[in-house]
C-alpha cells in the first residue's frame, strides 16, 4: 500500500461534509467535544467510568491487569452477572417495557416485555442447569432469528456458562467442527427457520452435526414452523416443554469479570476457524457504552439492527448492549425481500423505528430496488442511521441518509470487528461532521493508529495497517485453545500493537478511511470468509486437483467468491460438475460460501516457490490489466486463465 494505491485514490474525499443535526447535536447522550481529549488524558478511568454504569455484586480491584500481555484483564476480582445487567435490572423501573418487538417473516408478532423475557430467561436456565450445565458449562446454540436465541444466550449468562452461537446458515460440517472446538455437551436448536418463504431444515442439519459430535448429549429443539423432523428419545427434547417443567426462581450466578460469556468462531487465514474468546464485565463495558454513546440511545427511541444474531453485530447490537441500556428494540426474523421487497420499510414504519443499523449490501441492494419503496412508507421517526461490516461506498451512504433518513439522519459508520467485540471507530451523532464513506475516528477511550511496513505511523493521507495499541474492554482474550495463534495472528507482526488486519488512511483532518482487508479474508455481503477455507473444502471435492479462492469486487455484495479450480487428470468439467463443486462447499461451509463464479483452468499461476498468486487472479477476475509477474513460474498461464475468465465465467446468484 502507498500512494498511488488505487483502493485508496477511489476512495479520496470529494469535499461533502455533514455537521450533526441541530436537534440530534441539543439533546446528544454525549455533547462534549472534549470527550475524546478527556478520554485519552485518563483511559483506564474512562472505562472505569463506563463499567460503573453496569450492575456489580463485587467491585474491581484492579481496572486493567496488563501484567502479562497481550493476555490482557479488565476489572478483576470484580464480579457479576451478565444476564441480570440485561434483565433483573431494570425489573424494577421498567419490566412492562417492551424489550423486543418480535416479527416473525410470515407475519406473526410478539411483543416482549423485560418482565417476560427475565421468566423465560429463568425458567431455561434451571431447564439447562438439568441438564447439567452449570457455572463454565458450555452450549452451541444454532437456530434462526426467533426470541428463544437470545433467550438461550441470556440463560447460559445467568449460569455463568460460555455460549457459541453458530449462524443458521453455516452447514452440518461446520456447526460440528465448532461444537467439537468448543466442547458443547448441549446444544439448543430448532425444527426450521424461515427464510424468503422457505423452510431451512435447522434440526436436520443439527442431527447430521450431532454424528460426528459425540461430546453432546443433548439437543434442545424450538418448534418454530412446525414442520417433521427426526426425533431420537433421550437426546432430543423439546424446548416448550423442558421451559414449561422449570421452575421460575433462578438466582442470577455472580461470576468472575474475566469468565467467558461466548466464544464466536471467524475465519482467519488458515483453514480452521478461530473461536475468538469474549469475557463477562469488559465485553458488556464496550457493548453497553458504544451502543448508548455511538446511536445516542434514549429512553423513547425504537432501535432496530437488522442484522443476526449469529455474528458478532447481533451479539453486541441485538442481545448484549440493547438489553444492557435497557432499550426497545425491533427483532426481525426473515428475509428483506418477503413477501415484498418494502417489509424493512413497512416494519420500520409500524414500529416508529428512530435507530436503524445495517449492512452496506444490504443497503446497496435496496438501492438496486429502486426508490419507490421506502418513498411509499413514513420513515419519519428515523433519527439515526447506522453501517457496519465493510466499508460503505459514498454513493450508498448518501442514498442511505436522503431515502431512508429522510435527508436529515446521520450515518454512524462503525468500524470493528469480531475480535475487537464492540464499535472502535465511529463518529458520535452529537459531535461529528461526517465524510461519507469514512469512519470518522477512534471513539472515546480508544486509540487506533495507521503504520508502515516498519511498525511507524504514516503521514496523513498515505495507506497502511490499521493497528490499536491500547488494550480495550471488550478486546478478545486469546482464541480458543490457542494462546500461540492468537500472539501470532494478532500480536507478533508490531510488537506491542493490535494488527487489525485491515487496511487504512488517515486524512489530513484526521478521519479514518478504512480500505479493507490486507490478508486473505474476503468480506462477501458483510460475512467474513477465507479463501483458505472455501480452497479447502473444494479439494476435498474428488474431482479437484488444486483450486484458488480470491474475492473480487461486487457492486452490491462488496466481494464476490471467484474461484479458480484444476480438474485431476481425467476428468472433464461440464456444468453439471460446478454445480456439483458450489453444492459442495455449501454442504462444507454453508451457502454464503458458495463461489459466484468457478472457472475450470489446466493451471494456477504460482511463485517459483510454489505459492498460488491469487493477486494476479483478483486481477483477472476483475478484468484489471495484470500486476508484477516478475515472481511468476508458470507465466503463460495467467493469460490463458484470462481468457477462460471471459469465455467461460459461470456466474450464478
Ligand atoms: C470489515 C463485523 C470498513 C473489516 C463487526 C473488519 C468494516 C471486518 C467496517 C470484521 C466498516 C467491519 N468499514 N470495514 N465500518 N466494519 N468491517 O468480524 O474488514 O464479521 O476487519 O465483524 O469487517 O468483520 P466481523
Amino acid at each position: 500500500m502507498g500512494e498511488g494505491d488505487p483502493a485508496i485514490d477511489a476512495l479520496q474525499h470529494d469535499g461533502a461534509t455533514y455537521s450533526p443535526p441541530a436537534d440530534v447535536a441539543a439533546g446528544a447522550v454525549v455533547s462534549d467535544p472534549a470527550v475524546w481529549t478527556r478520554a485519552a488524558d485518563d483511559r483506564i478511568g474512562w472505562w472505569e467510568e463506563q463499567a460503573r454504569r453496569l450492575d456489580w455484586a463485587s467491585p474491581w480491584a484492579r481496572a486493567l491487569d496488563d501484567d502479562d500481555p497481550p493476555f490482557f484483564r479488565w476489572f478483576t476480582g470484580g464480579t457479576l452477572n451478565v444476564a441480570a445487567n440485561c434483565l433483573d435490572r431494570h425489573l424494577a423501573e421498567r419490566g412492562d417495557r417492551v424489550a423486543f418487538h418480535w416479527e416473525g417473516e410470515p407475519g406473526d408478532r410478539m411483543d416482549i416485555t423485560y418482565a417476560d423475557l427475565h421468566g423465560r430467561v429463568c425458567r431455561f436456565a434451571n431447564a439447562l442447569r438439568a441438564l447439567g450445565v452449570e457455572r463454565g458449562g458450555r452450549v452451541a446454540i444454532y437456530m434462526g432469528m426467533v426470541p428463544e436465541l437470545p433467550i438461550a444466550m441470556l440463560a447460559c449468562a445467568r449460569l455463568g456458562a460460555a455460549h457459541t452461537v453458530v449462524f443458521g446458515g453455516f452447514s452440518a460440517e461446520a456447526l460440528a467442527d465448532r461444537m467439537n472446538d468448543f466442547g458443547a455437551t448441549v446444544l439448543v436448536t430448532q425444527d426450521e427457520g424461515w427464510r424468503a418463504g422457505k423452510r431451512i431444515p435447522l434440526k436436520a442439519n443439527a442431527d447430521a452435526a450431532l454424528e460426528r459430535a459425540p461430546g453432546v448429549a443433548h439437543s434442545v429443539v424450538c418448534r418454530r414452523t412446525g414442520g417433521d423432523v427426526a426425533w431420537r428419545d433421550g437426546r432430543d427434547l423439546w424446548f416448550h416443554e423442558v421451559e414449561a417443567l422449570a421452575a421460575e426462581e433462578c438466582p442470577a450466578e455472580a461470576m468472575d469479570a474475566e469468565q467467558m460469556l461466548f466464544a464466536l468462531y471467524t475465519s482467519g487465514t488458515t483453514g480452521k476457524p478461530k473461536g475468538i474468546v469474549h469475557t463477562s464485565g469488559g465485553y458488556l463495558t464496550g457493548a453497553a457504552s458504544t451502543h448508548r454513546m455511538v446511536f445516542d440511545l434514549h429512553d423513547d427511541d425504537i432501535y432496530w439492527c437488522a442484522a443476526d444474531i449469529g455474528w458478532i453485530t447481533g451479539h453486541s447490537y441485538i442481545v448484549y448492549g440493547p438489553l444492557a441500556n435497557g432499550a426497545t428494540s425491533v427483532m426481525y426474523e426473515g428475509g428483506p425481500g418477503f413477501p415484498a421487497q418494502d417489509r424493512l420499510w413497512e416494519i420500520a414504519e409500524r414500529y416508529r423505528v428512530s435507530i436503524l443499523y445495517m449492512a452496506p449490501t444490504a443497503i446497496r441492494t435496496f438501492m438496486k430496488w429502486g426508490d419507490s419503496l421506502p418513498a411509499a412508507h413514513d420513515l419519519s421517526s428515523i433519527r439515526i442511521l447506522g453501517s457496519v461490516g465493510e466499508p460503505i461506498n459514498p454513493e450508498a451512504w448518501e442514498w442511505y441518509r436522503d431515502h431512508i433518513g429522510g435527508g436529515r439522519a446521520p450515518v454512524m459508520d462503525t468500524w470493528w470487528q469480531t475480535e475487537t467485540g464492540s464499535i472502535m471507530i465511529s463518529p458520535l451523532p452529537g459531535l461529528s461532521t461526517l465524510k461519507p464513506g469514512s469512519a470518522s475516528g477512534p471513539l472515546p477511550g480508544i486509540s487506533a493508529r495507521v503504520v508502515g511496513e516498519d511498525g511507524r505511523e504514516v503521514p496523513a493521507g498515505r495507506g497502511g495497517y490499521l493497528v490499536i495499541d491500547h488494550p480495550w474492554p471488550s478486546m478478545l482474550r486469546t482464541i480458543l485453545g490457542d494462546d500461540q495463534r492468537y500472539v501470532d495472528t494478532y500480536w507478533s507482526r508490531f510488537p506491542g500493537m493490535y494488527l487489525a488486519g485491515d487496511g487504512c488512511r488517515v486524512d489530513s483532518g484526521g478521519d479514518y478511511w478504512l480500505l479493507g482487508r490486507i490478508d486473505d479474508v474476503m468480506n462477501v455481503s458483510g460475512h467474513r470468509l477465507s479463501t483458505i477455507e472455501i480452497e479447502s473444502a473444494l479439494v476435498d471435492h474428488p474431482a479437484v486437483a488444486e483450486a484458488a479462492v480470491v474475492g473480487r469486487a461486487d457492486p452490491v455484495t462488496g466481494e464476490a467468491i471467484a474461484a479458480f479450480v484444476t480438474l485431476r487428470d481425467g476428468v472433464t468439467g461440464d456444468e453439471a460438475l460446478i454445480a456439483d463443486l458450489r453444492d459442495h462447499v455449501a454442504r462444507q461451509i454453508g451457502a454464503i460460501a458458495k463461489p459466484a463464479s468457478i472457472v475450470l483452468t489446466p493451471d494456477l499461476p504460482k511463485t517459483r516457490s510454489g505459492k498460488i498468486m491469487r493477486r494476479l487472479l483478483r486481477d483477472v477476475s476483475e478484468h484489471r490489466q495484470l500486476g508484477d509477474v516478475t515472481t511468476l513460474a508458470n507465466e503463460e498461464v495467467v493469460s490463458a486463465i484470462a481468457d477462460l475468465a471471459t469465455t467461460n465465467p459461470h456466474q450464478e446468484d
